[in-house]
């Protein structure tokens, strides 16, 4: 395996984006969506419209970014021809917040300053993030416009619903500026993966002993979170499976909540027969209580015994009744002792194609924590080591190897 280590295939590093804020009160949101961007390394500029710099003032942007901030058409500082440019030599222009306003404009090709002009003269991509009072957006007039720019391939994220600083009650608020970083990231990916179908499973589950306690473990998620997005940043169809976590959903991800290793077995084999490549990242209880009281356990004697039973080993279940080539099955192995042997024999008495195994007793890896020290193993015996890495990393190389394994499958394209 000499291939390039994780690749991070949602990487923004050097992408011109071009961020165009108008005058809604959220325009102070695009201030840390400019920040978040440059911290991803992507080279922004920022456009603003005249009305958006009685909200925020350019001075803000022009920090934030390291560049100049254009607000009017023909200042001074502003070059002939930067309405033309900006649009052109960006990868993509992101209107957030975009009033009622500027989608209209930007739906009925009306170029009146310099932001609307630049995004009319844009051959990038655009990512529109409406923000407005909520009967602006539900009026018919902004509705069609958005379904306007939809048609033309244009990304219209949905704002967010709740109490808005009108006071009003719905739709309006602007998406936060990590979820805007991320549907960016989707859609400047090179989608290596579209047309896949990939079924991730994360977390714990939960088996309960009564209405209040269960048996748990400390698997928080993260992992097959990561997974999960990055394989739709990627351009995957993702069904995630997940026991109880206190996670955000990825954006574009379609989530199944489960609690039980029973409940997690049931949705796992309901996706199982579709999916192309399956990552059991999930850490299932093996065991669960033998009996479910109804009512909560009352303190009694000094010691009590509880009886457990075994869990199906959901995992070794798909291994064993998998038809041949039907889709790459890769497993975790979260080990405290003797790492390499034990996820080998997982690997080999599960029937996977690769397992990714990781010592779950250091500090900066496994549970809980945002880094991973992975070995990678596979059915033909190769081991491949790579170093400490963001858990968004491992997903990606994770991701790199079960394509690749895809790829060499004698059915692909089936
Ligand atoms: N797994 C599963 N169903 C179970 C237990 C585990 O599908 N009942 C899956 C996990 O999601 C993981 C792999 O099997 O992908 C290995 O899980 P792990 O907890 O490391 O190992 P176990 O097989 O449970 O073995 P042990 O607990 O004895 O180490």
């Amino acid at each position: 395996m000499n291939e390039k280590p994780a690749t991070e295939k949602g990487n923004m590093k050097g992408k011109q984006i071009v961020v165009g804020v108008s005058g809604g009160i959220a325009a102070y949101k695009a201030a840390e969506l400019v920040r978040l961007l440059v911290r991803e390394e992507a080279v922004v500029r920022v456009a603003m419209t005249a009305n958006a710099t009685r909200f925020i003032a350019p001075l803000t942007f022009a920090a934030l970014s390291g560049n100049r901030v254009i607000s009017r058409m023909f200042d001074e500082g502003t070059g002939a021809i930067d309405h033309v440019t900006w649009g052109q030599d960006a990868d993509l222009i992101i209107l957030a917040p975009a009033t009622a306003n500027v989608v209209a404009k930007v739906a009925h090709g009306i170029a009146d300053d310099f932001l609307s002009t630049m995004t009319l003269a844009a051959t990038a991509r655009i990512l529109v993030c409406p923000s407005m009072n909520t009967r602006m957006y539900e009026n018919p007039a902004t509705q069609e416009n958005v379904s306007l720019l939809q048609r033309r391939g244009i990304v219209v994220m949905e704002p967010g619903a709740g109490e808005l600083a009108c006071r009003d009650e719905g739709p309006g608020r602007l998406p936060e500026p990590s979820e805007i970083v991320e549907e960016a990231r989707w859609i400047l990916s090179d989608q290596d993966l579209a047309g896949l179908q990939v079924l991730v499973t994360a977390g714990a589950t939960h088996e309960p002993m009564d209405p209040v306690r269960y048996i748990t473990n400390r698997s928080t998620g993260k992992m097959g979170y990561a997974i999960a997005q990055a394989a739709r940043i990627r351009g995957a169809s993702v069904k995630l499976v997940s026991g109880p976590t206190s996670l955000a959903v990825p954006r574009g991800v379609d989530l199944e909540s489960v609690t039980t290793a029973l409940e997690m077995r049931q949705a796992v084999l309901k996706h199982f027969a579709g999916s192309d490549i399956v990552v059991m990242a999930a850490a299932v209880s093996d065991y669960r209580p033998h009996s479910t009281e109804g009512q909560k356990i009352k303190k009694g004697p000094e010691t009590l015994a509880v009886e457990l039973d075994r869990n199906p080993d959901i995992l070794a279940e798909l291994g064993q009744s998998r038809e041949e080539k039907h889709c790459v099955l890769v497993g975790f192995a979260a080990e405290t002792d003797d790492l390499l042997a034990n996820a080998e024999k997982k690997l080999k008495d599960k029937n996977l194609d690769m397992i990714v195994a990781n010592d779950v007793s250091r500090e900066d890896a496994g549970f809980a924590v945002d880094t991973n020290e992975v070995k990678i193993l596979f059915r033909d015996g190769k081991v491949e080591t790579p170093p400490l890495m963001k858990k968004q990393e491992v997903a990606d190389l994770v991701l790199d190897r079960a394509k690749t394994l895809w790829e060499a499958r004698p059915r692909h394209g089936k």
